[in-house]
This record gives structure tokens, C-alpha cells and sequence, in this order.
């Protein structure tokens, strides 16, 4: 594409020569019409002129010897033609060498008694054009002729003098189309120009020269244009923006996709992996070694319970993540949720010699939700808190209410997250510890269930954490009904990992 300069300079020659064009055509078209004009007019009054002439030359005493000097006096020449056309006396030549003039237009309506006039080039002085007027007299007729160079000069003064004005009122015409045709060439310049860079994808930009919003700033069509243009960049660019959003989103849940499925082959085959090796070594003999065998079954039945952990986990998720999961919404009192926890995590804590204590919400606080998901969530954070906390630790259990929502925690004191794993805690296999996670039997799926549960019951989870010292996972839970009852309404990035 040309560059905006020169298309801009291009445009305006066009428009201005179509200017040009128009204006030399009317010329023309004034100049042909004033010299038709002043010409007509100029030859009528000359014959008027000249008849007079005649008559009064038809008045005198036209001797041959005062011929000539009427002749000069009239300012023309003379002749006198006898009714049978013979010429009788002519001022400038003699009448014995003369044709007959019957036939001559002029003469020939004098004859028949009527002013009669003709122009054309006289055949004596070829070349150059002569007006003729001849009228009745006694003895036949009079002619007068003058020759029409006087004419053509003073119809060439009128035409010049007519183009020259006409020229000269077109010079203010020529201004203002000038000034037109650069401030249109400039705007379609624009214009163009901002199509090319939208076809090149270039959607941020704009036209300038009016103001946003559908308004022009001058009003005209060019201001319309313009916005309306603009208009049409600007969704242009809001659509692409949003194709390329969706592009990296789905570029990111994409990844996430392949890395899950990497994970969990992962997780799969090194149970798999022990409980294949520890079954071949006791088919190669260790299983008549009473030393080993019950040992090498022990760890092959770990493995499984781990796999049957794993895939229980990953069910659930996959349940979550699918809005299959049913959840069968009520309200409840959290204080009594929280019980149901606590009694399902006792004996554990027991065992470890670690307290449970509870730190209720006022007695009748309700809180909307699907019991069940709320003791996998609780079991989840209490087991956590079991595993990560030393013999002698304290776990607290707690809700209270906050604004339309009850806001329930675990805390521990136990060994810590630090501060860089605590963005990432949540998701799907993300442990701190990996090889110390899976020797207490951990999946790395439990705070991503946690989380996708959370959301899908419309609240969501957080977690507090010094390092020795001990953690807090807090979650939300909605009083009323949100709507989120039916599967349509859970919305699919609360449960997007
Ligand atoms: N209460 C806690 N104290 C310290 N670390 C924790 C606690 N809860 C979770 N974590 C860390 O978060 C990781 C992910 O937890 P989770 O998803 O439940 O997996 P898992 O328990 O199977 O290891 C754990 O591996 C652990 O590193
Ligand atoms: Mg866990």
C-alpha cells in the first residue's frame, strides 16, 4: 500500500482535477455562449446601422463622382444595381467589369423591395467576411458593405473580457474546492489508512479527529465515519482480547490436564511397581521364608490399601470436577457438624496422644450445605492436622459466624507450611514433603478435594501457617440457600483447578 502522504496526495489530485475539469468546461461553455451572443448582437445593430445608412445615402445625390467620397464617409462601400442586377456604380471598382449582381441574397430582397442583408466573403477580396445591406430605390437597389473585422475584433474584446471575469470569479471557486479537496484527500487518507491497519490485525488503532462514542465532533459525515469506525476497531479489538483470554485459558487448562495425567500414572505405578516385585520375590522362594513373607504381604497390602486410597481420591476429585456429584443441600447446625468430625477423628488423635478441642459457634447458627461433603472436608483438614502435627499437639475445631457465611477452621500445631508452598497447596498432588506424605499414606489430592468441595457449596478455602509453629485451614460455608442446589448452578470455574 501506498504511504498515507502519497495516497493522501493522490486523492486530492484526483478530486482536484475533477474540480479543474468542471471548471474548464463551463469556461468553454462561456465563452462559446458569450461570443455567440455579442456577436448576434453586435451584427444586428451594424446591419440596423448600416440600413439607416442606406436610407439616407438613398437620400442624396449619388453622382459617380461623389461616390467614393460617400463611401468613405459611411465607412463601407457602395453600390448601386439597376433592377436587372446590372451594377451601375460601385466605390471601389468599375461597374463595366462587374458580374451581375441579380443573384446576390441582399440584392435580390431589395429587388423584391425589402431591406435585405447577407454575410459572407466577398468574392473580389477573398478571405476576410463582409456584411451586406441593401435596400429599394428607384432605380433598383443600394448597397452598403463593411467588412466584419471590426466585428470579430470587438466580439474577441467581449469574450475576453468575459472569460477573464468568469476566470476570476472561479479563483475563489478554486480556493475553497482546493481547501475541500485537502481536507477530504486528508480524511479518506485517514480513513483508508486505518482500514489497512485493521486488516493487518492491528486492532488498538484509532482514528483521530472526532469524539468518542457515536458523536462527531464536527458533525458531518466524515465525524460519523470516523466514530463509527472507531466503534467497529474497538470491538474488534475487545473480541480479539477475549479470543486470546480464552486461547491462554485453554492453553492453561490444557497443561494442567497433561500434567494431571502424568501425576497420577505416577502415583499409580510405584505402588504397583512394589506390589509386582514383592509378589515375584515371593513366588521366587521368599514366600517359603518365614523371616520375610508375613513382612513382603504386609507391604504388598499397603501398596493396595494406598491404590484403593488413591483411586478413592481421584473419584471423588473427578466426581467434584464433573458436578456428577450429587450434593443433597439442607441447612444444619455447624456445631454439629463439626461433632460428627471430631467423633470420626478421636480415636485417631487418641492415638497419637493429641487433643481435640473445640471451639463451637453460638448454638444455633446454621450453615446450608451437604453434610456429607462437609465431613469429607473436615475429615480431610483433621487427618492433616493429625499428620503433621508431633505426639502431645493440640488440633482445634472451631466455627463462627461471618456475615451470611460461617467460617469453620482447623488449626494444629504442628511443623508448618512455608510461605512459598502455600500458593500452590492446593492443588492436585502438591505436597510439601512428597516422600514423607506418602509414608503417612497421603495422596496429595486431599486439599484439592477440599478446595473443589468448597467452591461447589459456594465458599472458599484458605490457609494460615508459621513454620514449627503450626497451621490454620479456614473454609466458608453459606447460611441460606444460594441456588447452588442444582448442578447448572455451580459455576464451572469455582471448581476449575
Ligand atoms: N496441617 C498441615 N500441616 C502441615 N502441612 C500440611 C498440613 N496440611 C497439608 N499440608 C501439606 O499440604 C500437602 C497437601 O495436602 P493433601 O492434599 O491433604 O495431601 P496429603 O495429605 O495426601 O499429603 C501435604 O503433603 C503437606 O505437605
Ligand atoms: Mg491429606
Amino acid at each position: 500500500m501506498l504511504p498515507r502522504a502519497a495516497m493522501t496526495a493522490k486523492i486530492f489530485l484526483k478530486l482536484i482535477t475533477a474540480v479543474l475539469f468542471v471548471l474548464v468546461v463551463s469556461l468553454v461553455v462561456v465563452d462559446f455562449m458569450a461570443s455567440k451572443i455579442a456577436e448576434t448582437s453586435y451584427v444586428d445593430t451594424l446591419s440596423r446601422e448600416l440600413a439607416s445608412k442606406c436610407r439616407i445615402l438613398a437620400l442624396a445625390d449619388l453622382s459617380p463622382e461623389k461616390f467614393r467620397a460617400f463611401a468613405q464617409a459611411a465607412g463601407g462601400r457602395i453600390t448601386l444595381i439597376a433592377r436587372d442586377g446590372r451594377v451601375l456604380s460601385d466605390s471601389e471598382n468599375d461597374p463595366a467589369k462587374m458580374e451581375n449582381h441579380r443573384r446576390r441574397p441582399e440584392v435580390e430582397a431589395a429587388l423584391q423591395g425589402q431591406v435585405g442583408t447577407s454575410r459572407r466573403s466577398s468574392p473580389t477580396m477573398p478571405g476576410s467576411q463582409f456584411l451586406y445591406i441593401a435596400i429599394p430605390q428607384e432605380s433598383g437597389a443600394l448597397r452598403l458593405a463593411v467588412p466584419l473585422r471590426s466585428v470579430d475584433a470587438q466580439v474577441n474584446a467581449i469574450r475576453f473580457q468575459m472569460l477573464g471575469a468568469t476566470t476570476l470569479a472561479f479563483l475563489p471557486a478554486i480556493l475553497i474546492s482546493a481547501f475541500f479537496a485537502r481536507y477530504f484527500s486528508a480524511r479518506l487518507g485517514a480513513v483508508i489508512e486505518f482500514a489497512h491497519q485493521l486488516a493487518q490485525g492491528n486492532f488498538s488503532a484509532r482514528l483521530g479527529g472526532t469524539g468518542s462514542g457515536g458523536t462527531a465532533a464536527g458533525g458531518n459525515e466524515f465525524g460519523v465515519l470516523t466514530a463509527r469506525l472507531n466503534d467497529t476497531g474497538e470491538k474488534l479489538q475487545e473480541m480479539f482480547e477475549q479470543l486470546q483470554k480464552e486461547h491462554v485459558e485453554l492453553e492453561r487448562l490444557e497443561r494442567i490436564r497433561k500434567d494431571f495425567v502424568i501425576n497420577v500414572s505416577h502415583e499409580l505405578r510405584t505402588p504397583l511397581a512394589s506390589i509386582q516385585g514383592y509378589a515375584e520375590t515371593l513366588l521366587d522362594g521368599a514366600l517359603e521364608d518365614p523371616h520375610h513373607n508375613t513382612r513382603f504381604v504386609n507391604i504388598i497390602r499397603q501398596n493396595a490399601e494406598r491404590l484403593t486410597r488413591l483411586t478413592a481420591d481421584l473419584l471423588t476429585l473427578s466426581r467434584v470436577e464433573l458436578k456428577s456429584q450429587r450434593f443433597n443441600f439442607a441447612s444444619y447446625y455447624v456445631n454439629g457438624l463439626l461433632d460428627n468430625a471430631r467423633d470420626s477423628m478421636k480415636p485417631m488423635a487418641d492415638k497419637q496422644s493429641i487433643e481435640l478441642r473445640m471451639d463451637y459457634a453460638d448454638h444455633n447458627v446454621e450453615v446450608f450445605c451437604d453434610s456429607e461433603a462437609m465431613h469429607q472436608i473436615l475429615t480431610n483438614l483433621v487427618d492433616n492436622a493429625l499428620k503433621y502435627t508431633a505426639t502431645g499437639g493440640t488440633i482445634t475445631i472451631g466455627a463462627k459466624r461471618l456475615g451470611e457465611n460461617v467460617e469453620v477452621w482447623v488449626g494444629d500445631t504442628g511443623v508448618g507450611i512455608p510461605a512459598e508452598d502455600l500458593p500452590r497447596l492446593f492443588e492436585r498432588f502438591y505436597r510439601v514433603d512428597k516422600a514423607r506424605s506418602r509414608e503417612l499414606g497421603g495422596t496429595g489430592l486431599g486439599l484439592a478435594i477440599v478446595k473443589h468441595l468448597t467452591r461447589s457449596m459456594g465458599g472458599d478455602v484458605r490457609v494460615e501457617s508459621v513454620l514449627e509453629r503450626g497451621s490454620t485451614f479456614y473454609f466458608t460455608v453459606p447460611m441460606h440457600d444460594l441456588g447452588l442446589s442444582s448442578e447448572e448452578a455451580i459455576q464451572p470455574h469455582l471448581t476449575a483447578s
